[in-house]
């Protein structure tokens, strides 16, 4: 049976916004009371203000109160698992910490790692 995140993340990638790059992406996170979070990458012509798939989803879900994530997806029509990107490790780890990454592509093909493997060091709040 589909993993109800990764189903959720393969769906919402549908939704992506990508005129220019073509490259679509969906992700899911899992809050504390089970609710699931979603969001695609949505690009804008200037390029530099387009936003990954990762931080729609969880900028969504804290706006919608979520809160203690447990799980993220990030899901790519890739052979080679697309990870997040270096911005959006960054506010995964302040909103999330050391949380478990689930990558994912439409073949079914999936693996899972903790967010402090691909992120190690990272500076947050708890330096301020
Ligand atoms: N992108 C994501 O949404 N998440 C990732 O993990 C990698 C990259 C998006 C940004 C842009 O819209 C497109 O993929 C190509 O970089």
């Amino acid at each position: 049976m589909t993993d109800p995140l990764i189903a959720a993340a393969i769906a919402v990638r549908e939704n992506a916004h990508a005129p220019f790059s073509k490259f679509k992406v969906g992700a899911a996170v899992l809050d504390s009371e089970g609710r699931i979070h979603t969001g695609c990458n949505v690009e804008n012509a200037t390029y530099g203000l387009t936003i990954c798939a990762e931080r729609v989803a969880i900028f969504k879900a804290i706006s919608e109160g979520g809160r203690g994530f447990s799980r993220v997806v990030v899901v790519a029509d890739t052979e080679n698992l697309t990870p997040p990107c270096g911005a959006c490790r960054q506010i995964l780890w302040e909103f999330c910490g050391d949380v478990e990454i689930v990558l994912a592509n439409l073949d079914g093909r999936t693996e899972t790692l903790r967010l402090g493997a691909l992120f190690p060091r990272a500076f947050d709040a708890s330096f301020l």
